[in-house]
């Protein structure tokens, strides 16, 4: 089936949205060498990165928007830049070493153990009193504040799904069976008009946002860059398997409820149909997905590699700490009155 809405050959925009996008601007000495080195390869990398590597915030904009452009290259790479690039030996040393900063600080933020059921029921108490983002739209945001969420989380829904997609050959049996259903809903089942990815292009349009690949990463704090790479990092190793499927349950769990306030978000602000309907597909898949997770994946997973729990737990964790340091930037900022926004929304 063809869906000639968003068919790149009977429709030009549609093609030009899913093209690679241009490099985003550099944050410090990591990111502009990396940003250097696509744009011309030479040996100059590991030598202008050393002196820096220690001293840089593993959470902070240089470190975090470095790591973003090397996994970048495995998504929709950049325009201009070498499809090549990779798979470069200097490049994946870098970005390894960037990696170790980042999951040792994770590692050391986060509480730990192996209690999988104990972090999954914590994930299913539902607190009505929630304090997160979509609970302050649904009672008090404004309009411009969900702009500013929605142009910030394209960053990942713009390729919903495909981090966790990495996961798909690590896994076996019936653990894999499950999560490809899951993943498949994400995809459209089939309909390319109903990819979530998709369905959130059409609400940034209907919001009158950019729907083009990659165009707020510049203006993207590194608290939102940082949720998209911890993605990327567990689903690129396969050592991180079970942080990977953690990090998916932390999403699918909360998704439901979340998404039902950001259709209540929506609608008493009065959004249109696209908007609306985003969140609304979550709050109907994700109670699925929910389910799938719980009883088809991580069961399963368990099972047959129980010594994977504590990766588990880890994923799960780790999704719950960067979601909170992300919070706390939005309503921090929110609550002067400022834009969270590292810059004005672009225009294209
Ligand atoms: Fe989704
Ligand atoms: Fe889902």
């Amino acid at each position: 089936m063809t869906d000639t809405a968003t068919d790149p050959a009977t429709d030009p925009a549609a093609g030009a949205r899913t093209s690679a996008p241009p490099l985003p601007g550099a944050r410090g000495p990591l990111s502009e060498a990396v940003l250097a080195h696509l744009r011309g390869p030479s040996g100059a990398l590991a030598g202008a990165c050393a002196p820096h590597l220690d001293a840089a915030d593993p959470y902070g904009d240089d470190l975090q928007l470095a790591l973003y452009a090397c996994y970048e290259l495995h998504y929709r790479g950049f325009e201009g830049v070498s499809d090549d690039l990779e798979w470069d030996p200097a490049l994946i040393a870098l970005r390894r070493r960037l990696e170790e900063r980042f999951l040792a600080a994770v590692r050391g933020d986060v509480a730990g153990g192996d209690d999988v059921a104990g972090e999954v029921d914590a994930l299913l108490v539902e607190d009505v009193d929630a304090v997160g983002v979509s609970a302050h739209l649904r009672r008090r945001g404004e309009l411009w504040q969900l702009r500013e969420h929605v142009a910030l989380r394209s960053t990942y829904h713009l390729k919903e799904a495909d981090p966790q997609a990495w996961v798909i050959p690590r896994l076996d049996g019936p653990a894999k069976a499950a999560l490809v259903t899951v993943e498949h809903d994400e995809y459209g089942a089939g309909r390319p008009e109903r990819m979530h990815a998709r369905l959130f292009a059409d609400m940034m349009l209907e919001l009158g946002l950019s729907d083009r690949y990659g165009a707020h990463v510049d203006v993207a704090p590194a608290a939102v860059l940082a949720e998209v790479n911890l993605m990327s990092l567990f689903g690129l190793h396969r050592a991180l398997r079970g942080a990977l499927v953690g990090q998916f349950a932390a999403v699918e769990l909360t998704s439901s409820p979340g998404s039902a306030r950001m259709v209540r978000a929506a609608e008493r602000l009065g959004c249109g149909p696209a908007t609306v309907g985003f969140y609304a597909e979550h709050v109907e898949a994700d109670a699925v997905h929910e389910q799938v997770v719980r009883r088809g994946v991580i069961a399963p997973l368990l099972a047959a590699e129980p010594h994977l729990a504590a990766d588990v737990v880890l994923g799960i964790q780790a999704a719950g700490l960067l979601d909170a340091r992300l919070t706390e930037h939005l309503l921090g900022a929110w609550s002067q009155g400022r834009s969270a926004l590292r810059g004005p929304l672009p225009e294209d």
